[in-house]
C-alpha cells in the first residue's frame, strides 16, 4: 500500500465519518449483484463482434438510460433529468444537506467495453442498494448520476454534460452541437425523451466520488487493486481538413501533386515523432480519418481527421499543439494544400483535491487492499464535477490495459472491491 498523505481538508469534509464508518463494521456491497447489472446493461446495444456500442443519445442509449431510470425507482431513488440529459436519482439522508454525488455515464464508444462509465453508475447503484438492504441512512443525500455524452465520440466535446452541469458550456451552445452523423444534440434529446426540466445544476454536492475502469495498464501491471486518483491530464482535440487537388493517380507526377492523402499520413507521421522527442506523458492520436473521394486510382482532394493531444502539463501540452502548428504551417507550403482547424475540445489537466483521494486510500487501506495515487490519462466526469465540489476518483484495474475496446476486462473481484471502496468513500462523506 503506498499511502496518500492525509491532508487537513479530510476532517472538515467527513467530520463524522469515523462514527459512521464503525457503524458500517463488515458491510459489503453484492458482488454478484453488481456484476448482474454490469451485464444486463452491456446487452443493450451488444454487437455481434461483443462491443457495447451506445454512442450518446442514439435509440441504445436511450434503452441504457431508461434501464438505469428502472434500477433508480426499484431503489427508491427520486429520479431528475436536467435540460442536457443528465440524469440523476437521490437518496435522502437524514438531514437537508447538500448531497454526495457519485456516478459516470452510461454512452460509450463504437467499440466500447461494458465497463467504461457504465462501472461508476452501476457501482453507485449498487451502493445504495446495500444500504438500502442495511438500513442505513447517510446524514447527507446520496446522489448517484449518469452524465450526457461522456465519450464525446458522436458529439464534441466529450464530458459535454458533465461540462454544462459546471457550468463550463452554455446550455444553448451544447444543444446546438452537431452529431458526426449530422444531428443536431438538443433534437436528439428530445428525440429519446431525455430532456428534462430540472434546474442546472440540480445539485451542488458537497463532494464528488467518481468509480471508473483505469483503462490503462498501470494497476494491472502492477498487481494493485484500487488507484487512488490524484490528478487527469489535459486534453485537446482537433479537426483538421486538408483540401489538395483530386488528379490522376497513374498519370501525375510525383512533382504536381497537391495530395491530401499524403499530407494525413504525414501529420500522423509527424506527431508519432513528437511523443518520442517529447517523451514524458505526451500522447497523441489520429483516430478519425476521411479521404475524398477515397478511391484507388485518385489523388485524394481532401482529407478530413481528428487529432487528440494530451498531457498532465499543461505547458508542455502547449507546446505539442505549437510544434504541430509549426509543422502544418511547413506541410501546407510544401504540399501546396490548404490546411484549415476546428476546435473540438480543449480542457486543461485537472488535480482532484487531496482530501478527498487521501480518504479513498484511507477505504482501500481498511479493507486490506492495496493502492496507489494515480494519473488519470482519461477524460472523465470527475474533471468537471471538480469545478463545484471536492472530487477524486476510485480506479481498478483493467486487464492488460486494454479499454475503448470490446475485450476491455476487469476481474469480478476488483469490481467488487472498487464498489465497496466507493461504498466506505460515500458513507464517509455523507457523514
Ligand atoms: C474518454 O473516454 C476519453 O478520455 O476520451
Ligand atoms: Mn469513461
Ligand atoms: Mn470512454
Amino acid at each position: 500500500m503506498t499511502a496518500l498523505a492525509p491532508t487537513a481538508a479530510a476532517p472538515a469534509l467527513a467530520p463524522h465519518a469515523d462514527t459512521a464508518l464503525a457503524a458500517l463494521g463488515g458491510l459489503r456491497i453484492n458482488g454478484a449483484r453488481l456484476l448482474q447489472r454490469l451485464n444486463e446493461l452491456a446487452a443493450i446495444g451488444a454487437t455481434p463482434e461483443g462491443a457495447c456500442c451506445r454512442l450518446a443519445l442514439t435509440d441504445d442509449d436511450r434503452a441504457g438510460r431508461e434501464r438505469v431510470i428502472g434500477w433508480m425507482r426499484e431503489l427508491g431513488l427520486q429520479v431528475q433529468i436536467d435540460p442536457i440529459g443528465n440524469l440523476f436519482g437521490l437518496r435522502p439522508g437524514t438531514d437537508d444537506l447538500p448531497p454526495v454525488m457519485t456516478g459516470s455515464h452510461i454512452d460509450t464508444v463504437r467499440t466500447g467495453g461494458r465497463y467504461d462509465g457504465c462501472l461508476g453508475v452501476i457501482g453507485g447503484l449498487e451502493v445504495v442498494h446495500t444500504l438500502n438492504d442495511a438500513g442505513i441512512r447517510t446524514r447527507r443525500p446520496l446522489v448517484v448520476a449518469a452524465f450526457t455524452n461522456e465519450e464525446g465520440a458522436r458529439f464534441a466535446p466529450d464530458m459535454l454534460g458533465s461540462l454544462v452541469y459546471a457550468g463550463g458550456l452554455p446550455l444553448a451552445e451544447a444543444l446546438d452541437r452537431i452529431a458526426i452523423d449530422g444531428a443536431r444534440l438538443g433534437d436528439e434529446l428530445v428525440r429519446i425523451g431525455q430532456a428534462g426540466s430540472a434546474p442546472l445544476p440540480l445539485y451542488r454536492p458537497h463532494a464528488y466520488v467518481e468509480l471508473h475502469i483505469e483503462q490503462g495498464p498501470v494497476l494491472d501491471a502492477e498487481g494493485i487493486t484500487i488507484g487512488a486518483v490524484e490528478n487527469l491530464q489535459g486534453i485537446s482535440w482537433q479537426e483538421l481538413t486538408l483540401t489538395g487537388q483530386s488528379n490522376h493517380a497513374g498519370t501525375t507526377p510525383m512533382r504536381l501533386r497537391h495530395d491530401a492523402g499524403y499530407a494525413a499520413a504525414a501529420i500522423g507521421h509527424f506527431l508519432r515523432g513528437l511523443t518520442k522527442e517529447m517523451g514524458g506523458n505526451q500522447v497523441a492520436t489520429v483516430g478519425a480519418l476521411t479521404l475524398h473521394p477515397n478511391l484507388i486510382n485518385v489523388i485524394p482532394a481532401r482529407a478530413v481527421m481528428t487529432v487528440d493531444l494530451r498531457n498532465t502539463d499543461e505547458t508542455r501540452l502547449q507546446q505539442a499543439e505549437q510544434a504541430l502548428n509549426a509543422f502544418l504551417a511547413t506541410l501546407a507550403k510544401e504540399e501546396g494544400v490548404t490546411i484549415t482547424s476546428r476546435r473540438l475540445a480543449r480542457f486543461e489537466p485537472v488535480v482532484f483535491d487531496a482530501g478527498v483521494a487521501a480518504l479513498i486510500a484511507r477505504q482501500a487501506q481498511a479493507l486490506g487492499h492495496s493502492c496507489r495515487p494515480m494519473t488519470s490519462g482519461a477524460g472523465h466526469d470527475a474533471q468537471m464535477l471538480a469545478r463545484l465540489c471536492p472530487t477524486a476518483m476510485v480506479f481498478v484495474p483493467s486487464v492488460k490495459g486494454i479499454s475503448h475496446n470490446p475485450a476491455e476486462h476487469t476481474a469480478p473481484e476488483h469490481l467488487a472491491a472498487g464498489a465497496d471502496v466507493l461504498l466506505r468513500t460515500l458513507v464517509a462523506l455523507g457523514a
